[in-house]
């Protein structure tokens, strides 16, 4: 998510800090004085990321270098058994582990090219990164043999398509910074870039695919067959039979790039999937959807939403396998399509043509297939052709009037001495000791001065943690800033854990790879307040951050104290987790605000009780990147919101309900703007819009699989009635909305409006817009 305040241009140009140690600190980030040649600062820098939970913490290494393992990076000596090691030192979560977070590693690769002979296998909880400034290539051998060079979930051989980890559970995964070369393998061999069946808190950053360009060429950049992610982005694939060949619940993918591919997305099936600045060029297709499968048993891709695409000299745009009727067959969105010398826009897999193109120039501006709602009327219409165009906030465009877009942040320009480690200033981050006051020091001294380095660890909070305008913060494999004692424990009483910016603040903050946890009970954590305000676009914002309550070690909230089925103020998480408030701007992306459903340290993937009392409250401006799960009375709540751009957005109600019922077993407050709507809605809200306005929902998937842990009322779709609601107050556009177990997917002003039932289309229901008119 990225906000933008409607008063950014009102507001002041930066000031200058304090300067640490005679350089001057900034309220506007620090320039990178890294010299030519100059390894990436995270080679050379000390490492001492701390596994506070693992087994053996004094031992245990989080950071590994493949060199040190053996790697060569040559391109003529084989690295995959190096590699693999260096993946597999230490006792690690693979081949019958569900999941741990006690065990993680970055793995990180100096320039070179590594040549592969076999996949490289992810552990979870592994983050592979290449050298920033110089990303090295993995090279698949010509003998190359397996699923793929990066593979993230064996497949176990004669297991009879068992996996090692369960697709929906597969969290904690990043690969940045590689060129993943497959041309040396014969053209007609199906090697695979990444194999990339993953869940939430995952991506794909900076990476380049080299396939072949022959005709019959059967490489394929990423194969994705199921899963509920996620975000990946800033990716070029160049070749290919396919790009991307993807099926997944959801998710969101930004700027990507293809190049020669024969398609360069193949969709197999999805809930809801959004793209986000799509070039194609010189392909043969541009998506490739099947589509038709309408029962659960035959479900195929339920919807597509693309926003900001160039595609150039390629004779078809979008394809799907059959004929559209109605929802039945899906929900298309086009937005701001710019096409060249693509004859066929829109078509059917043998039948006509949908929606013709150009051997020219063309614009789709906005155009739907599917069903279309407007404004209070319970009756859709079915479309093929142009729907209502959204509002867009200039604020949220970039110079081109696409929708601003800006990467996770790697500083690859800083020097190491431009990095300051928080464990080398006194933090100990071994989960027991108070770091609030050695990390306040920190962040007070060296905020707009250095790059802040999180060391891995788990890092106790037991005050609110001030961060200050300038900060630019970078965590290991998701270090841990936990909150905890009696200063969060209070429910009638609520208290921020980590405040970004104090109100007025203004400047930049930049946080990525960073956790923000709590240790119950936390019934009064309001985790993370955002007050910042950058008047540069993308300047206050979060990449692969997230916000995950219970379910691990070191948060009292595991399946020993908490299993599922009670409920006990013991297993209180938080009352709010993220709250933007109303000067603030921010650009989230990826980031996952989840209240574990289950234990992901004790092993069997075990349910887990635990209450967090909302989710996501903005009051803010902007666009957001959000995926919220499991919050008692909502997990989104826009309250005088203005200028958001959301996609896509994902939740999930708590399993627990409608026992106790929502706001149970927190109190609704309204001078923190609790849905007006709460009578009568037994289970949350996932999505809460009132008195906003310029509000973009590009892709959403609102989903209610359980009633009192029971999962009968799936099939029926009747796990709760409403799930989504807008008030008339507001202006919103919505596009793209799947919902999954709820009797009606939109409500206005309380009162449902759009049954799932009229839209069913596989697992999910899908609908294709709703606007006020
Ligand atoms: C995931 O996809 C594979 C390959 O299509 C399939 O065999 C498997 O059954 C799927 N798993 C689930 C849980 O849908
Ligand atoms: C898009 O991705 C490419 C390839 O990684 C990158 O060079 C470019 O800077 C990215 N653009 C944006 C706006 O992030
Ligand atoms: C749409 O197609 C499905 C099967 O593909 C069929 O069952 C249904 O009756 C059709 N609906 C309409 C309105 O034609
Ligand atoms: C209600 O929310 C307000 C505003 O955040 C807060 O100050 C107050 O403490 C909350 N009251 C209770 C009882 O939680």
């Amino acid at each position: 998510m990225r906000t933008f305040g409607l008063f950014s241009l009102l507001a002041t140009v930066s000031q200058f800090a304090a300067s640490a140690f005679g350089q001057s600190c900034s309220t506007t980030g620090v320039t990178g004085t890294a010299a030519a040649g100059d390894p990436y600062w995270l080679q050379s820098i000390k490492h001492q990321g701390l596994a506070a939970f693992n087994s053996n913490p004094s031992t245990y290494q989080v950071f590994r270098n493949v060199k040190d393992f053996g790697a060569v990076g040559d391109g003529v000596t084989d690295d995959t058994t190096a590699i693999n090691n260096a993946i597999t030192a230490g006792t690690r979560c693979g081949q019958g582990c569900d999941s741990t977070t006690t065990q993680p590693a970055v793995v990180y690769f100096p320039a070179g090219t590594y040549k592969v002979s076999s996949p490289l296998i992810a552990y979870y909880y592994t983050v592979l990164i290449g050298d920033a400034r110089t990303p090295p290539k993995l090279l698949a051998a010509s003998s190359f043999a397996g699923i793929a060079v990066i593979d993230v979930d064996p497949y176990i051989p004669g297991g009879g398509g068992a996996q090692w980890y369960l697709n929906q559970n597969n969290f904690f995964r990043s690969v940045r910074n590689f060129v993943i070369d497959l041309t040396q393998t014969p053209a007609t061999a199906s090697s695979t870039g990444i194999h990339w069946q993953v869940s939430q808190a995952t991506s794909l950053m900076n990476i380049v695919f080299e396939m072949s360009t022959d005709a019959n060429t059967a490489h394929q950049g990423i194969w994705m067959e199921n899963g509920s992610g996620g975000f990946m982005g800033d990716m070029v694939f160049n070749g290919g039979k396919f790009g991307m060949w993807v099926g997944n619940q959801q998710f969101t993918v930004r700027n990507v790039t293809m190049n020669n591919c024969n398609t360069a997305i193949y969709s197999i099936w999805n809930w809801g999937w959004t793209f986000q600045g799509v070039t194609v060029n010189n392909c043969q297709v541009g998506f490739d959807l099947a589509t038709g499968g309408i029962t659960q048993d035959t479900q195929t891709t339920g919807s597509i939403a693309v926003i900001d695409a160039f595609v150039s000299n390629t004779p078809i745009f979008v394809r799907s396998s059959s004929a559209s009727n109605g929802s039945l067959h899906g929900a298309l969105v086009l937005n701001n399509i710019h096409l060249t010398n693509v004859p066929t826009a829109v078509t059917v897999s043998g039948g006509a043509n949908v929606l013709a193109g150009s051997s020219s120039t063309m614009t789709i501006t906005s155009w739907g297939q599917g069903n279309v709602y407007t404004g209070t009327s319970k009756t859709s219409a079915f479309v093929q052709g142009n729907v209502a165009t959204p509002s867009k906030a200039s604020a949220l465009l970039d110079s081109s009037g696409r929708i601003f877009g800006k990467m996770h942040p790697q500083y690859a320009n800083f020097a190491a001495s431009q990095v300051v480690s928080v464990r080398d200033q006194g933090a100990k981050g071994d989960g027991k000791t108070d770091d609030t006051k050695a990390l306040q020091a920190v962040f007070d001294t060296y905020a707009g001065c250095k790059l802040i380095f999180v060391d891995h660890g788990t890092y106790l909070i037991t005050d609110t943690l001030k961060i200050p305008a300038g900060a630019q913060v970078v965590g290991e494999a998701w270090s841990v800033l936990l909150g905890g004692g009696s200063a969060f424990s209070d429910k009638a009483n609520p208290k921020v854990v980590v405040q970004v910016g104090q109100a007025g603040d203004t400047g930049i903050v930049e946080i990525s790879d960073i956790i923000f946890a709590t240790q119950a009970p936390a019934g009064g954590a309001i985790v993370v307040e955002w007050n910042i305000h950058s008047n540069t676009q993308g300047g206050a914002g979060m990449w692969d951050s997230h916000i995950r309550l219970g379910g691990a070690d070191g948060t009292n909230l595991l399946v020993s104290n908490c299993a599922a089925g009670t409920v006990n103020d013991a297993c209180s998480a938080a009352y709010l987790g993220l709250h933007l408030t109303a000067q603030s701007t921010a650009y989230l992306e990826g980031t996952w605000v989840w209240l574990a459903d289950h234990d992901l340290d004790s092993g069997g993937s075990q349910q887990i009780s635990a209450f967090s009392g909302r989710g996501i409250l903005s009051e803010s401006a902007g666009p957001v990147w959000l995926i919220a799960e499991h919050h008692t009375i909502y997990q989104y709540n826009l309250v005088g919101a203005k200028q958001h751009y959301i996609g896509l957005l994902q939740t999930e109600t708590p399993y627990y309900q409608p026992v106790p019922a929502n706001p149970s077993p927190f109190s609704a407050n309204s001078s923190l703007h609790d849905p007006t709507h709460l009578s009568g809605q037994t289970s949350a809200w996932a999505v809460n819009i009132e008195s906003s306005s310029n509000i973009l929902i590009f892709g959403a998937g609102t989903y209610s699989f359980y009633s009192n842990y029971q999962q009968t009322c799936l099939t029926s779709a009747n796990c709760q009635s409403q799930i989504f609601n807008i008030d008339s107050d507001s202006s919103v556009n919505l596009y793209s909305l799947a919902t999954v177990g709820t009797t009606n997917m939109l409500s206005i002003d309380g009162q449902s409006i759009v049954p799932a039932s009229a839209n069913v289309n596989g697992f999910q229901s899908s609908m294709t817009s709703w606007s006020a008119s």
